[in-house]
């Protein structure tokens, strides 16, 4: 096994592959536990901050749920009601929360901002998701692949559609890199991951044996995936005046039964991180619609609502990932 004791849990770049799949490893067990009902909590005593600069619905309950199945205590810390970022330093907020908690766990924008927490806090500082990276769900990804292929990673063919100049479009070309998987972006070539990512991505498929295609093509991009997965167009940050604009830019890439049929895999599951606008009948999703005048976005309703779609699985191993990546850091 793996020693990731007091270990940080930033981004996927700061891992091997066998460390990041002992963390997937370690959360099949552990929800297997659960499910059997003889989970041994490692985490009693523990103290957890949550500080979330960013909404969330996913993240911020897999903490809390985990923490408390494992026996530790949470702290929410929203910004507004807190002094961070405003009128304390994040380097004197680690060190004050690294006095009175085990291990704090951060969303918000730059990527900076987490690895300076990091920096001074003492304890283990898990991203919750930035700007740039979203590695608790690259977990919960990877977990959720394994359990719908029967294929090893690499031997696996994981598309992902749309706009990859994001958290969630670095993240999957790296974990994908990582694990030694075909991995593909299929987007606008201004929405291709940075250069630095891209560069990254290689140099370890160099070592994986990973395959990496970075198309503008969608049917080339798709064919042959066993995975089709996407993400919202617009992320959380980026201001009202990028939607007219990207949208017309990711029109073509949006996920559908016709996205499917593409692929020539009818066994082809459809992954979504959530949350997500396949249908607009949100506040939000209505102010997108009312910009736009499209009904659905990145991803049609019927697929999103189809057998392909194993989205709420996604959504439900967040949960078994984060309290992996609690255990191995803090655990007993
Ligand atoms: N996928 C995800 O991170 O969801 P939340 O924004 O709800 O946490
Ligand atoms: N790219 C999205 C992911 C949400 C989980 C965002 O950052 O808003």
């Amino acid at each position: 096994a793996f020693n990731l004791r007091n270990r940080h849990f930033l981004k996927e770049l700061d891992f091997t592959p066998q460390e990041f799949r002992f963390l997937v490893d370690l959360a099949a067990q552990l929800k297997a536990a659960k499910y059997a009902g003889a989970e041994q909590p490692r985490l009693r005593g523990k103290n957890i901050a949550l500080i979330f600069e960013k909404t969330s619905t996913r993240t911020r309950c897999a903490f809390e749920v985990a923490a408390h199945d494992q026996g530790a205590s949470t702290t929410y810390l929203d910004p507004s009601g807190s002094q961070i970022g405003h009128k304390e330093s994040i380097k004197d907020t680690a060190r004050v929360l690294g006095r009175m908690f085990d291990g704090i766990e951060y969303r918000g924008h730059g990527q900076e901002i987490v690895e300076e927490l990091a920096a001074h806090a003492n304890v283990p500082v898990w991203n919750g998701l930035t700007d740039e990276w979203h590695p608790t769900q690259m977990l919960a990804d990877v977990l959720t692949v394994q359990e719908h292929s029967t294929k090893p990673f690499a031997e696996t063919a994981l598309a992902y559609l749309g706009d990859a100049r994001s958290n969630m479009g670095n993240s999957l070309l790296v974990t994908g890199a990582l694990l030694g998987m075909d991995i593909r972006i299929v987007a606008p070539r201004e929405l291709w991951p940075a250069e630095d990512v891209r560069k990254a991505a290689r140099a370890l498929a160099e070592d994986t044996g990973a395959r990496i295609t970075l198309t503008e093509d969608v049917a080339e991009g798709v064919a042959g995936a066993d995975f089709l997965y996407t993400d919202v167009w617009v992320s959380m940050g980026e201001p009202k005046e990028v939607w007219a604009e990207r949208i017309e830019l990711l029109k073509p890439y949006q996920v559908s039964m016709d996205t499917v049929r593409a692929t020539g895999n009818p066994a082809v599951k459809f992954l979504h991180c959530l949350p997500a606008f396949h249908d607009l009948g949100t506040a939000l999703g209505r102010q997108m619609f009312e910009a736009t005048g499209m009904t659905e976005l990145e991803c049609t309703d019927e697929l999103f609502e189809s057998s392909h779609s194993v989205v709420f699985d996604q959504a439900e191993n967040r949960l078994h990932t984060i309290k992996a990546v609690l255990v191995a850091t803090l655990g007993a």
